[in-house]
């Protein structure tokens, strides 16, 4: 607001001394062309009239209303000055100047100077022309004080305009900086004491306009980070307690063998097959958290290679890959994918996805059921339809089942083998290609997940 206030005033200031100085410079001109003109209408009466005495002229002076405070003097052309309307005084003497000398040659000549009191005076000499000849001079001074006056009541005018003007507007600022600064101030003080208090950063809303904007773009903000906090924490929480269940099972196995004494070769074998079991599981969850968290790694991501792949030809592969598995538990499974569909795409990701997805559907289905894969393609994207008859998913699970650790059923999960990240491991990787995973499911009747990709070559 004060660079705002400063800017007009001195705006203000710049604009009242240029028009006072044009003005001025204006009048003066005008001014100086009456000055002239009246000189040469007293030379022209003045050379009508041959051997006017010092009477006639002054009626004639009078005629032409020369005020009393001009001067003028006739001079002949030798420079010696004939009459003087000043009582006479410079009667007879010689007024060589340049001006007059000027006018001698037949020239107009008009300029301004300052007599002793300071004021300004206007000085006209004009040639008196007889038949073409120049027969003398007239010199006329006449005080410019009533230009000086008024240019000086006008720059007085401007002056007091200019402060009146800034006066007003330095309040209207002074005010208009309270209104604007008071919400931000005030929007500032509750941020910084929702920082301090430290439990929940929602601040009340009690304006509307912008700054009701930014505490409703800073509240929705703050629920942001405090879903991803509460994320974070159960992720980390559940990844302690899954890492921590096989690590338990190993240490008791060890414990129980360092408590018996020459145990027989069978019993250690047995014991050490079990430790063996709960290592696999580490390690599966060890390398499915390094998955996850290299897919969550910009740089990694960026490291990817994608390339044009048959994504037709890739589920055809996938479904030869597990088929072992659904024969094992007696589910026909079913492939339809037979046109060949290109995109560019990470394959090894996407494999993991659609394996991870396709591995759940025969995992999740009892014995004696089926499973399908469908590859179909639209205009811009290749949807991937993996359907069961298995035991479904409820409906308020369903959009859990992607968190990471989430599993429905934990005991038959790790039964199963399952460890709660393959869904998250097929989200990641099925957004890293700009798509998505659907899900419609039934409980006791089946579920549908549906990928879709979208087609690019780029
Ligand atoms: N096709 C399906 N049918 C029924 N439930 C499913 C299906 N796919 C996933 N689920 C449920 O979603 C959970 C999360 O799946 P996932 O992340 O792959 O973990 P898991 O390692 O348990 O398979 C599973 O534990 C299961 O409860
Ligand atoms: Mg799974």
């Amino acid at each position: 607001m004060l660079t705002y206030f400063i800017i007009i005033v001195l705006t203000l200031g710049v604009i009242g001394v240029y028009i006072t100085n044009s003005m001025r410079q204006y009048n003066l001109n005008q001014k100086k062309i009456q000055i002239l003109s009246q000189a040469n209408v007293i030379a022209g009466y003045i050379s009508q009239y041959q051997d006017l005495s010092d009477k006639s002229i002054n009626y004639l002076l009078e005629q032409q209303q020369i005020d009393s405070r001009s001067r003028v003097l006739m001079l002949d052309k030798d420079a010696r000055v004939m009459y003087d309307s000043n009582n006479g005084i410079m009667q007879g003497k010689l007024m060589p100047t340049a001006a007059i000398l000027d006018a001698i040659d037949g020239n107009n000549n008009v300029e301004q100077l300052t007599d002793a009191d300071d004021e300004l005076i206007i000085c006209a000499a004009v040639p008196i022309i007889e038949h073409k000849a120049v027969t003398g001079v007239i010199y006329y001074q006449a005080s410019a004080a009533d230009t000086v006056d008024f240019m000086n009541q006008i720059f007085a005018t401007m002056l007091m305009l200019t402060i009146l003007v800034s006066i007003i507007i330095g309040v209207v600022s002074f005010i208009m900086s309270g209104i604007i600064t008071e919400p931000i101030r005030s929007l500032t003080e509750k941020l910084s004491k929702a920082a301090e208090e430290n439990t929940d950063y929602i601040i009340e809303k009690d304006t509307g306009g912008e700054i009701g904007q930014l505490i409703d773009s800073f509240n929705k903000m703050t629920r942001q980070i405090q879903i991803q906090e509460t994320k974070r924490q159960e992720f980390v929480s559940n990844a302690s307690h899954e890492l921590k269940t096989p690590l338990s099972s190993i240490k008791l196995i060890s414990d129980s063998l360092l408590n018996v004494q020459d145990a027989p070769r069978e019993m250690v074998d047995e014991f050490l097959t079990d430790m063996n079991v709960q290592v696999d599981r580490l390690t599966r969850i060890v390398d499915k958290l390094l998955t996850l968290t290299r897919m969550d790694n910009s740089a990694v991501v960026s490291r990817m290679e994608f390339a044009v792949t048959d994504i037709t030809e890739l589920c055809t592969n996938i479904a030869k890959a597990l088929r072992p598995l659904a024969e094992q538990k007696h589910i026909e499974l079913s492939c339809n994918a037979d046109t060949p569909v290109y995109s560019k795409i990470e394959r090894d990701r996407m494999w993991e996805a659609i394996y991870n997805v396709l591995d759940n559907s025969i995992k999740y289905t009892k014995e004696g059921g089926s499973v399908s894969l469908n590859v179909t393609k639209d205009e811009n994207s290749v949807i991937i339809e993996i359907s069961d008859t298995g035991i479904g998913i409820a409906s308020e699970e369903l959009y859990k089942i992607f968190d990471r650790f989430y599993r429905v059923d934990k005991a038959r999960s790790r039964e199963t083998g399952g460890t709660g990240l393959g869904l998250s491991i097929a989200l990641t990787a099925v957004e890293l290609h700009g798509g998505n995973i659907h899900v419609e499911s039934e409980e006791g009747r089946g579920s549908t997940f549906r990928i879709i990709i979208p087609i690019t070559f780029k």
